[in-house]
């Protein structure tokens, strides 16, 4: 007979601890235990009634990876070339951000090439799953909606029917009967997706589970969730803007540089395949306070604009705000233009923003940062059709980025006449055509270049 038992759950690392503490014991994460309730269980005597011998390695038989495209390219990518049998995938994302969209357009894709789909639907109705898609026009006889909570149900009617693929929306709208704990809570997370994870790879069925996001930006519940699946994939973006962005955290079967871009529409989620386009607006020089840099992503490169806002303080502490780029380097980047530069800024607030919410984490957006706080703090605009990308080091050099050739390119693609870059990628660029290439060895070189 089993018995619940209280206790505390890191959420990082899924270890368990008697009492509350303030950091993790075992993974010395901060904040991430959380209560929980776990049902003690006698082992069994035996554990498993398989028996299994080590093989050497040579002797194992390999065997490719066969994929299935949905068709939606920017989703295939991000995948790593469409979806693999037998593979759990999680998608996480902020509220309203357009999993369950992505989700139905996927199936519907599949549906349409002959694939059975099990939609199952914890969280919303039937009824409005059917609104939802008449509205994306996305309605196929080979998906099935089962709107069930219960897992050992799901279990059974994926047993019965036998789908190509299984949607679960969402994981912590469902519970297993086995366990004493309330849906949503990190012991059920824990089983749930060990069931899951059972389903897929004993019967081969691919299944794609949607995740909410807690407030810290985790998928909610447990992060262990993401060492459990074979991919984890997330939705970013403004909610209140059109564009997401879907990028791989995480791939056993591909890559997880890429990202896809979407736009939502009334329609559903858009491809976008031409990124540059969508955050780009002109070559600039019209306005004090924008710089624009190519930032890349996978296997592509595309042009963002960084802005930034430099006004007199009222605080005794000035602020500085910085959305969409590491705003700890922001600091950095300030003490570097007041020390190798001469360019105070003690007295005031400066505001950096990557325009259309994109998060640019790279350090080849730092000169751009830099060009875009000065042109501001001078209100002075940039010359027209200037792209500025370098690392910038603590003594104000100009430290060469990778793949500054693709970043050309794109820059030159949009109509971009004039580069801005480190000394050190200069030396190395041969043959760019159609673009006047400024090679610069110090931060103090590329603010001379507003004067
Ligand atoms: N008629 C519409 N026109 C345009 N966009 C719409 C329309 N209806 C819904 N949307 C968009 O779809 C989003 C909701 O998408 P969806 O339900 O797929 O998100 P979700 O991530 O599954 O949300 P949840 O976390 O609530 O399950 C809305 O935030 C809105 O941006
Ligand atoms: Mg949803």
């Amino acid at each position: 007979m089993s018995r619940p038992k209280r206790v505390f759950r890191c959420s990082s690392c899924g270890s368990i601890s008697p009492q509350w503490m303030g950091k993790c014991s075992q993974c010395a994460q901060w904040n991430t235990l959380v209560e929980d309730v776990i049902e003690e269980r006698k082992v069994p005597a035996v554990k498993s009634a398989r028996h299994v011998e080590p093989v050497t390695f040579g002797s194992i038989a390999s065997a490719d990876i066969a994929r299935r495209k949905c068709g939606i390219d920017e989703l295939d990518r991000v995948l790593g070339g469409g979806i693999v049998d037998g593979s759990l995938v999680l998608i996480g994302g902020d509220p309203g951000i357009g999993k369950s969209t992505i989700m139905l357009q996927m199936a519907y894709n599949f549906a349409v090439s002959g694939m059975r789909i099990l939609y199952i639907s914890g969280e919303e109705s039937a009824v409005q799953l059917r609104m939802r898609g008449d509205r994306l026009g996305v309605v196929s006889d080979n998906i099935l909606i089962y709107s069930e909570v219960l897992l050992e149900n799901i279990r059974e009617q994926i047993q019965v029917l036998m789908p190509d693929l299984v949607i679960l929306d969402s994981i912590q709208s469902v519970y297993s009967g086995e366990i004493d704990a309330p849906p949503g809570s990190v012991s059920q997370i824990r089983e749930c997706a060990g069931i899951l994870m059972e389903i897929a790879k004993g019967l081969g069925v691919v299944v794609f589970v949607v995740g909410h996001v807690t407030k810290d930006g985790w998928i909610a519940g447990p992060k262990m969730l993401e060492h459990m699946v074979d991919t984890v994939l997330y939705f970013e973006g403004d909610t209140s803007g059109a564009f997401r962005i879907l990028r791989a955290v995480k791939n056993r079967f591909g890559t997880t540089g890429e990202i896809g871009v979407f736009e939502m529409k009334s329609t559903g989620l858009n491809e976008v395949s031409d990124p540059s386009a969508l955050f780009l607006h002109g070559l600039g020089g019209d306005v004090s306070g924008s710089a624009v840099m190519v930032t890349i992503e996978g296997s592509r490169a595309f042009v963002v604009e960084v802005q930034s806002l430099v006004s007199r303080t009222s605080y005794s502490m000035p602020k500085r705000i910085s959305i969409g780029s590491d705003p700890s380097r922001l600091s950095v980047l300030l003490a570097v233009m007041e020390k190798r530069a001469g360019t105070f800024l003690a007295q005031s607030d400066v505001v950096v923003n990557i325009a259309g919410g994109i998060k640019v984490n790279e350090p080849a957006v730092d000169l751009a940062v830099v060009m875009a706080i000065a042109s501001s703090a001078m209100d002075k605009p940039l010359p027209k059709g200037v792209v500025s990308i370098g690392e910038v080091g603590l003594n104000g050099e100009l430290r060469p980025v990778g793949r500054m050739e693709s970043r050309i390119r794109e820059a030159l693609r949009l109509g971009f006449t004039t580069a801005m870059i480190p000394q050190a990628n200069y030396d190395s660029l041969r043959g760019i055509k159609g673009v006047k290439l400024v090679g610069l060895p110090h931060v103090r070189s590329a603010l001379d270049m507003l004067k």
